[in-house]
């Protein structure tokens, strides 16, 4: 990370947790809900099967720059599919850049060429051991290890979501993280129980052991980018939601921390660890605040 870009967040960080401010700094856009998978754990995918227009997505990043966000993560359904008056994902991450965010991030399956090296990271979900990322992806497992060995550069971090199908392969997860040339990191998520999906759902038994096995792998030197010291409240939900400092924006509209804001009482049995993460540290928690010091440093 450039040194500017950590003065500017560093500010934005004592700003927000003195005068307890709720402007974002994050900021997703969502650029189509079309997939070209149907994972057994996602509630998202061809819904519409809208790919929003490039003018769209556009003014939404410029909406979202003027509100201060300076994290841009592009999601959908399925990144790579989106492409609009002869632009493709490639071109929108340049515009970003170009428009001012400090960092820019896209979240993909991994099941199209993979060549975005402008991006500060591709996150590639992947959901296990071959056997477990198929079972939950269908059979895109060799697809994806094919795409990492031929990617343009190394700036990929897989992302799994951890469940009751593949709470067993985190240590699989790590290792090829830690082995496979391209891959950067690997950031962890729990399952968070959508509607149709709650029985995928870890207990807090579960959770704690995936976090034991976490720890161990971060100690063997797997490159995890995550905070252990978030762990705790991950495993027992007790960390502050939603998040203000995030928003995410799909078709025009804003929800404060997730497309999730309005399922009830969904932000109790939230998974994701960025939430729990993020909250933390606007609510000043001062290992939280050192820990992602040094790993942001690290990965990005
Ligand atoms: C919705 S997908 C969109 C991007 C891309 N299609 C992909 O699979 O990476 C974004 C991420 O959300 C994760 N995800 C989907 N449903 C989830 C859930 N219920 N809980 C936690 N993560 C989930 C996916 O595994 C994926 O890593
Ligand atoms: S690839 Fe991503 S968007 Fe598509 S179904 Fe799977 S998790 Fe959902
Ligand atoms: S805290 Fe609530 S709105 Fe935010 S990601 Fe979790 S479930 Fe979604």
């Amino acid at each position: 990370m450039k040194l500017s870009s950590f003065i500017y967040f560093a500010k934005f960080g004592l700003n927000t947790i003195l005068l307890k401010k709720k402007t974002p700094i994050l900021g997703t856009i969502i650029l189509t809900d079309k997939c070209n998978l149907s994972c057994k754990h996602c509630s998202v995918n061809n819904i519409t099967g809208i790919i929003h227009p490039y003018d769209q997505i556009q003014s939404e990043m410029k909406q979202l720059y003027e509100m201060g966000v300076r994290i841009l993560f592009f999601c959908g359904g399925e990144t790579f599919m989106w492409n609009d008056k002869g632009k493709a994902l490639r071109d929108l991450v340049i515009e970003a850049k170009k428009m001012g965010f400090l960092i820019v991030n896209t979240v993909t399956n991994g099941t199209f060429e993979l060549d975005l090296p402008e991006a500060d990271l591709i996150l590639l979900s992947l959901d296990g051991n071959k056997e477990k990322h198929n079972e939950i992806r269908g059979d895109t497992y060799d697809l994806i290890m094919r795409n990492i060995n031929n990617a343009t550069s190394d700036n990929i971090c897989f992302y799994m979501a951890v469940n009751k199908i593949n709470k067993e392969t985190i240590k699989d997860v790590c290792m090829i993280a830690k082995e496979m040339k391209n891959v950067r990191a690997v950031s962890f998520n729990f399952h968070t129980p959508y509607p149709e999906t709650e029985e995928l759902k870890l207990s807090q038994i579960e959770k704690q052991e995936c976090c034991n096995v976490i720890i161990k792998m971060m100690r063997y030197g797997a490159p995890v980018f995550n905070l252990k010291s978030a762990f705790p409240y991950l495993v027992s939900n007790n960390f502050p939601t939603p998040c203000y400092q995030c928003v995410v924006i799909e078709n025009g509209k804003i929800s404060t921390c997730g497309r999730c804001m309005d399922i009830p009482g969904l932000c109790e049995k939230c998974g994701y660890f960025f939430v729990a993460e993020y909250t933390l540290l606007f609510n000043g928690n001062v290992k939280i605040m050192a820990e992602m010091l040094k790993t942001y440093m690290k990965y990005i």
